[in-house]
């Protein structure tokens, strides 16, 4: 698996001859092989399980549930060269990235320390299901640097988080717990799918493991189910090892699809930035609407820090509704062209309410503690004309507001 800017790399296309290539670059050429003509511009889909292979003279045995499909293998090195990372391990859904990565790191008797701000199914399998492999999770506040150190014990081999967090779009500075992290030799992980490898640069910031599901974003359409995990060649190697065993590989002809909807990233994130941004600006005018969470908003606490460590605030913008959940309810069923349905990262606007989904088995006291009341409704803005939303959230509002 080897960097798109590898010199030594020589399936991959010369390098600009100044600088780093951008994010826009990578999203399009790395990870490609030589091209010579008569070659395909699109790599086609090598659609199959197994490969003629007798013995060890024929090189490596290749069959797809080892992740060595050329689809695959192409698509773990151009993530790695997005994410600046020396590998990238795809695999079948952002649950099997973040699974894949904590039983590669940890074992019986070992201790986690999470964030207490994760999407919902991570928590289920920190809490509930990986206690029964022996391995017991701290959730610590995320918010609240001095915690991080009192959770940690002798036998912490991981700490978790998410950055921006779902669905109140925190943003922390990792920097304190991934010096903590190093001290005591613990691998620092975290979920960057809100902020895609455009808007958020986790390695930079001293992220050991970078997880993404890339159902949202990276897919980009509503229309894959994938994960990936990129780190250090031989955590990697670690990840690829459990993920043979376990066998979520991801299946060629997605690895294809994923590789295209890649390719537009940085035109997509550009634009789920720009209509985010201004559709939460014009909530902020509304009158049905009690608070609007962006991190590009001055209102938002973390906007300082967000505009330090993001390079873009994202496409995903939360809304307190007056009315409460009825409001909320009424307020979706409204909408004509923002689609209601969970997930979040596709071209289409998407509207859910967390107490319904991602937030559903946390009580009502709970949620509103996490700043989740009843009447939160979470936007996944899409890459539509802004105006046409707008005319959209505005004739949705109105109605429920009569
Ligand atoms: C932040 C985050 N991480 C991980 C996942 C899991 O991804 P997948 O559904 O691809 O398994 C999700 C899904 O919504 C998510 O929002």
């Amino acid at each position: 698996m080897t960097d798109f800017a590898s010199s030594s790399d020589s399936s991959s296309p010369p390098a600009p001859a100044q600088g780093a290539p951008s994010p826009a670059t990578l999203t399009i050429h790395a990870g490609e092989g030589p091209r010579s003509p008569g070659a395909p511009v699109v790599s086609p889909v090598v659609q199959s399980a197994t490969f003629m292979w007798s013995n060890p003279r024929d090189g490596e045995l290749l069959y797809s549930r080892y992740g060595n499909n050329p689809n695959t293998v192409a698509l773990g090195r151009k993530l790695a060269a997005l994410e600046g990372t020396e590998a990238a391990v795809p695999l079948g859904s952002g649950m099997a990235a973040c699974s894949m990565s904590l039983l590669a790191l940890a074992e019986s008797g070992d201790h986690i320390v999470a964030s207490n701000r994760l999407y919902g199914a991570t928590q289920a399998l920190l809490r509930d299901e990986l206690p029964r492999r022996g391995v017991e999770t701290t959730f610590v506040d995320a918010m609240d640097d001095d915690v991080w150190a009192e959770a940690v014990r002798p036998t912490t081999r991981v700490a978790y988080i998410e950055l921006p967090t779902n669905p109140t779009l925190r943003v922390f500075d990792p920097a304190p717990v991934a010096a903590l992290c190093r001290d005591r030799g613990i691998a620092l992980l975290c979920d960057a799918t809100f902020g895609s490898p455009v808007n958020f640069r986790a390695a930079e910031h001293g992220i050991d493991i970078v997880i993404h599901s890339a159902t949202k974003y990276l897919g980009g359409h509503s229309d894959l189910i994938a994960g990936i995990v990129a780190g250090s060649a031989e955590l990697m190697e670690r990840v690829a090892r459990v993920a043979r065993l376990y066998g979520p590989a991801l299946d060629p002809h997605t690895a294809w699809l994923l590789d295209r909807g890649i390719r537009t990233l940085d035109v997509r994130m550009q634009r789920h930035n720009e209509n985010a941004a201004s559709l939460a600006r014009w909530l902020t005018s509304r009158p049905e609407v009690e608070s609007v969470i962006y991190p590009g908003l001055e209102s938002h606490p973390d906007h300082e820090v967000a505009s330090r460590l993001l390079t873009g605030f994202g496409g995903m913008v939360g809304l307190i509704l007056r009315g409460g959940g009825e409001a909320a309810d009424r307020f979706m069923s409204e909408l004509t062209l923002a689609l209601a349905a969970p997930s979040l990262g596709g071209v289409e606007t998407l509207v859910s309410q967390p107490r319904y989904t991602s937030h559903a088995d946390v009580s009502s006291a709970d949620r509103v503690a996490q700043g989740i009341p009843d009447g939160f409704v979470r936007v996944s803005v899409g890459i539509e004309g802004v105006a046409d939303l707008k005319a959209d959230f505005a004739q949705a509002l109105e109605a429920f507001g009569r």
